[in-house]
């Protein structure tokens, strides 16, 4: 990769008191996920014909039909219930929905966007890796062909939203695409084509010249030109402001290019998503659960509790893969485990009518005032994977 001008990590402000924090045992990390588990059972018979919405009202998740760009997480927390208790009950309801998600790819439904990987790596691909199901792959792959038609050689980006046509959205690349170079990278290994991986390779390269700035903090969304190639400039779409950090996208930013490591073995990318982590673990207030945006630390701006289930997996799977000589490798453990910890102790929505979500205060959207303070169905899909990563040795869907 060509490197950036490697800008050193912000010193880590509070390694001793995190690496001090008791750590919650086991038992108390599988009680946590029996009552993610306990929630998903009280939703099972809403959500097996239908899905969550994104974000809920109230607490309570509206049903929607095959829509949105959220509704692999759900599906992927089946998968996850699966895995971790063998109950038939859950990989039933994951099986139909993965029909679901061919018939979507089918009917060509609402599938002009680079979400494809948060839907297809949770439902089809983690189908195929956990039951060998070859019409979900099948299903996975031609996902990413379509995936893959988004990608503009000339700016060398995943354009990330609207019609390529679109002159508004031309040569967008947002730091949430991170999380969808994975289904283009699976797609390389079972077909044997690098076109998907090199596409995915090239985006990564893109992003950490652009979307990273100096300071290790993140653009939200950076426009490239996508006749010439060059840099326009950065702008948020949900962040506070076109200078600030959007807090989840920081956390897509630290998953993101930690997990791409895995299939572009670059030391650099580690030492970036460290520099990312950084920066995200400095700003945040005393419960470690960050506020919506890094530029606020704490009350009265609404946590985002979905971004710090996002920023745990990518702390563990950072943590993983950093050499153990790394001075800040030991907190980013210590950091992820305490951010579980208060998000099963002092975050989890009560048990309700079905629909309700698991993680509350949460924030979608907070420019356009969408699910604020309210569950979001990607951090519970986080906290139930931070969750099996702490107490199994997990192969991601990713
Ligand atoms: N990927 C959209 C969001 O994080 O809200």
């Amino acid at each position: 990769m060509p490197t950036p001008d490697f800008r050193a990590r912000e010193p880590l402000l509070r390694r001793r008191e995190v690496c001090l924090r008791p750590a919650p045992s086991r038992e108390r990390l599988q009680a946590v996920i029996a009552e993610v588990l306990a929630r998903i059972d009280d939703n099972l018979a809403v959500f097996t014909h239908a899905f969550p919405a994104p974000s809920s009202v109230g607490g309570v998740y509206p049903a929607i039909g095959n829509v949105e760009w959220t509704n692999g997480f759900w599906t992927g927390m089946l998968w996850l219930a699966y895995e971790v208790s063998g109950e038939p009950r859950y990989r039933e309801a994951a099986d139909r929905q993965v029909r679901s998600f061919r018939l979507r790819l089918d009917g060509r439904v609402n599938i002009d966007h680079h979400d494809l990987g948060f839907l297809y790596s949770l439902s089809c691909v983690a189908a195929w890796k956990l039951t060998g199901d070859a019409d979900a792959r099948d299903t996975a792959r031609e996902a990413a062909d379509v995936l893959l038609r988004r990608y503009l050689p000339t700016a060398g980006i995943i354009q990330a939203w609207g019609d390529l046509s679109d002159p508004g959205q031309a040569g967008r690349m947002i730091i949430d695409c991170n999380l969808n170079l994975p289904l283009l990278y699976w797609a390389s290994r079972i077909t044997g084509d690098r076109k998907y991986a090199s596409a995915a390779d090239t985006h990564i390269e893109q992003a950490v010249r652009y979307i990273v700035r100096a300071d290790g903090s993140t653009f939200h969304t950076y426009f490239m030109d996508p006749k010439s190639g060059a840099p326009v400039g950065g702008k948020t779409h949900q962040g506070y402001d076109d200078s600030s950090c959007w807090a989840r996208g920081q956390a897509w930013g630290i998953a993101g290019f930690a997990l791409a490591h895995r299939n572009k073995a670059d030391p650099a990318l580690l030492q970036l998503a460290a520099q990312l982590a950084n920066y995200f673990l400095n700003r945040l207030p005393e419960d470690l659960i960050c506020c919506w945006d890094l530029v606020f630390t704490g009350p009265p701006h609404p946590r985002d509790s979905s971004a710090a289930a996002i920023a745990a997996c990518g702390l563990l799977e950072l943590a993983g893969a950093l050499p153990p000589s790394d001075p800040d490798r030991t907190a980013y453990q210590a950091a992820a485990l305490a951010i579980v910890d208060t998000l099963g102790a002092h975050y989890l929505l009560p048990r309700a009518e079905p629909g309700t979500g698991v993680l509350a205060h949460g924030v979608y959207h907070m420019p356009n005032r969408i699910g604020v303070d309210e569950a979001c169905i990607w951090g519970d899909y986080f906290f139930l994977e931070a969750l099996v990563r702490l107490t199994r040795d997990w192969e991601p869907y990713w």
